[in-house]
């Protein structure tokens, strides 16, 4: 099963860092993850405070696979526009290795970030729930190629 859902924040009380990563923890139980065993959640936090997540969804053709992020990302533009995202939280795996986005995600969230023309924050946390990093999608993807690129295209 697919597993975006939607949470409404408390307008007037922003949420922490630690429960926009709490949500991305519990997202991360719906991961539906059999072939890597390797459960991933996201939470995203919109200029307005409202908060979708996703879950990792794989395939038996392995490459089919849909990360957490873009899983939160899609459940994003429905609940309220790719152009409104401000934070995102990733919780992955077991251990204490901070999950941070693969390389597609990254991709993903740029697309997200040029659309606002805000540096998206990006807070990442272990699966065990030892250890997180923030950090902005300009550092983790820089120089990146993205809807600002196209804007002289037609
Ligand atoms: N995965 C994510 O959901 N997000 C990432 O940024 C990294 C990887 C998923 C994909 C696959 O289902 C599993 O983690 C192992 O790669």
């Amino acid at each position: 099963m697919s597993s975006a859902c939607r949470v409404t924040a408390l307008k007037d009380k922003p949420m922490t860092d630690e429960q926009l990563i709490a949500l991305a923890r519990e997202a991360a139980t719906k991961a539906y993850a059999p072939y890597s065993k390797f459960h991933v959640g996201a939470a995203v936090e919109s200029v307005d405070g409202d908060v979708v997540t996703g879950a990792n969804m794989e395939n038996a053709c392995y490459r089919l696979g849909l990360c957490a992020e873009q899983s939160a990302l899609t459940a994003a533009q429905h609940a309220f526009g790719l152009d409104r995202v401000a934070r995102i939280a990733v919780v992955g795996g077991t251990d204490a290795t901070v999950c941070t986005p693969c390389g597609g995600c990254r991709q993903a969230i740029l697309e997200a970030a040029q659309l606002s023309g805000r540096d998206i924050e990006i807070l990442c946390a272990s699966g065990d729930g030892s250890a997180a990093a923030t950090y902005r999608i300009g550092t983790l993807i820089p120089h990146g190629f993205g809807p600002a690129n196209l804007t002289d295209a037609d």
